[in-house]
C-alpha cells in the first residue's frame, strides 16, 4: 500500500468509528469511572488508545501538552485536569469527526473541572507535520497513533522538532516482536486496528533513539494480540530531548566527570555506544553526564568529579547491585525477553547478551532474575509457546554467546 492510501484507510476507519460511537482498539488502564465525572460520555465511548500516557505521572501542573492523534480527546482532557488551569494542552488529529466530538466537548470539561475557559485547543493536522511552532512543547502524549503513521521515522522528528530542549515524550503504541509479513503489511483493514503498522520493537527503538532522543525506556507494556505467531504488545516508552553538544570535538571528548555502573548488568553499552562495566569508573563527556543525571538513570550509575584511589569496586561492596541465577536446572517454558530501556546492550550474570528491542528465549531460571524487582523495569517478557509444554529440567553450561542458562 502506499502512504496516501494507508492514510485514507485510516482516516476512513476512524471517522467511521467517530459516526457510530465504536472503539477500534480498547484502552487498558484508564478508571473509566473517575473519568466520567468530568469528561462526556461521547468522549469515552471512542477512546481508542492502547496506553495510559497521561496516567503515569508524566503531565506536571503549569506545562503545556501535545497530544499526537488526539482523537476525541480522552487523553487531552485527562492532561488539562492534571496540568491544571495555568497549563495547556494542543490536541492534533487529521480526522475532522474526530475533531468535532472533541472540540464541542471542551467546554463542558473546563466547566467540570472549575475552570474559567478551556486549556485545550484541537488541530487539525498530521502527525507527519505538525501543526505547532518549533522547540514550544514541554511534554508530547501520543496514544495509539505512531503504529497508524506510513512514515514513522518523520513522525518522531516532528515530535523532536516542537518539543522544548528539556523536553520529553511518554507514547503508548503498538509494537511487534518480529517484522510484520507483507501480507500484513498490505492489509488494509489491520492498519486502522492498529496492527499492520506496528513495528518491530527492535526498529522502534532504534527510529526514536536515531532521531536524537534519549534515555529511551518502558515505563508499561501489555500484550495486545497474536496473528499467525507475530507477537504484539501495547508498549509505553519515554524519552527526552537534551541538549546537543555544540562544543568543538575536542570538547566534546574531554571528560567532564566520572561515572560507575551499580548494576545490575555486568556491563552496558549506552545509546551513545559507550560501555560501561560494573564497578569500573570511566571518564565521561559533559553530555553524558547529563543524561546519565536523568531521572531513569540515577538508580544504576554513581558520580564523582574526580577518580578515587583504586577505580573498582568488589562485586560484595554494598553499592553493587548483582542478581545471580539460583543453582537449579533450567525449564524452558516458551518465554522471551526483549530488552526495552535505556541500554543499546548489556550482559546479565549468566552470560546472556541482550540487544535493544530483539527477544531472547530464556529458561525458569533466567525467567526468575529478569523478573527480579532490580531488572524487571529493563525487560520485556512474553510467552511464545501456543500450545502447552512439557518443560523438562535440562542442565546445561554458560556459553560465551549466551545460548543456554
Ligand atoms: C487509535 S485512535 C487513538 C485516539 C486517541 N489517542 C485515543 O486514545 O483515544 C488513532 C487516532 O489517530 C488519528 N491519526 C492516525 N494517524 C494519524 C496521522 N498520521 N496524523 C494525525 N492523526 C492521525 C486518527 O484520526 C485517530 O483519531
Amino acid at each position: 500500500m502506499s502512504n496516501d492510501s494507508v492514510t485514507q484507510a485510516v482516516m476512513e476507519r476512524y471517522a467511521s468509528a467517530a459516526k457510530n460511537a465504536e472503539q477500534v482498539c480498547t484502552p487498558d488502564g484508564y478508571d473509566m469511572a473517575f473519568l466520567a465525572t468530568y469528561i462526556p460520555q461521547s468522549v469515552l465511548d471512542i477512546a481508542n488508545g492502547c496506553g495510559v500516557p497521561v496516567g503515569l505521572g508524566t503531565v506536571q501542573p503549569g506545562e503545556t501538552v501535545l497530544d499526537v492523534g488526539s482523537g476525541g480527546g480522552i487523553d487531552c482532557f485527562e492532561a488539562s485536569r492534571v496540568a491544571g488551569k495555568d497549563g495547556k494542552v494542543i490536541g492534533v488529529d487529521m480526522t475532522d469527526e474526530m475533531l468535532e466530538i472533541a472540540r464541542s466537548s471542551a467546554d463542558a470539561v473546563a466547566t467540570n473541572l472549575g475552570y474559567p475557559q478551556s486549556n485545550v485547543e484541537f488541530r487539525k493536522g498530521k502527525a507527519e507535520k505538525l501543526p505547532v511552532e518549533d522547540h514550544t512543547i514541554d511534554v508530547i502524549i501520543s496514544n495509539c497513533v505512531v503504529n497508524l503513521s506510513p512514515d514513522k521515522p518523520q513522525v518522531f522528528r516532528e515530535m523532536y522538532r516542537a518539543l522544548k530542549v528539556g523536553g520529553r515524550f511518554t507514547i503508548s503504541d503498538v509494537v511487534a516482536d518480529h517484522a510484520i509479513p507483507n501480507y500484513l503489511l498490505n492489509d488494509r483493514d489491520r492498519w486502522g486496528a492498529c496492527l499492520s503498522g506496528a513495528m518491530y520493537t527492535r526498529d522502534y527503538l532504534h527510529t526514536v533513539r536515531e532521531t536524537g532522543f534519549v534515555g529511551v525506556h518502558q515505563v508499561g507494556v501489555a500484550p495486545w494480540g497474536i496473528i499467525d505467531g507475530v507477537h504484539f504488545s501495547a508498549l509505553t516508552v519515554t524519552g527526552y530531548k537534551i541538549a546537543v553538544d555544540s562544543g568543538t570535538l575536542s570538547n566534546r571528548d574531554r571528560y567532564s566527570g566520572y561515572a560507575m555502573l551499580k548494576g545490575p548488568f555486568k556491563w552496558v553499552t549506552d545509546e551513545q555506544e559507550q560501555t560501561f562495566v560494573r564497578g569500573v569508573w570511566r571518564g565521561v563527556n559533559q553530555r553524558t553526564l547529563d543524561i546519565l543525571r536523568l531521572e531513569p538513570f540515577q538508580p544504576w550509575f554513581l558520580f564523582s568529579n574526580d577518580i578515587k584511589a583504586g577505580t573498582m569496586l568488589k562485586d560484595d561492596d554494598p553499592e553493587i547491585v548483582r542478581i545471580l541465577p539460583e543453582d537449579k536446572p533450567c525449564v524452558w517454558n516458551g518465554h522471551y525477553a526483549t530488552l526495552t530501556s535505556l541500554f543499546d546492550r548489556a550482559e546479565d550474570d549468566d552470560h546472556h547478551q541482550y540487544d535493544a528491542g530483539v527477544p531472547m528465549e530464556i529458561c525458569s531460571k533466567t525467567h526468575d532474575v529478569l523478573t527480579h524487582p532490580k531488572y524487571a523495569s529493563f525487560f520485556h517478557i512474553l510467552n511464545r509457546a501456543q500450545q502447552p509444554v512439557s518443560g523438562e529440567a535440562v542442565t546445561c553450561d554458560p556459553t560465551p554467546t549466551g545460548a543456554c542458562c
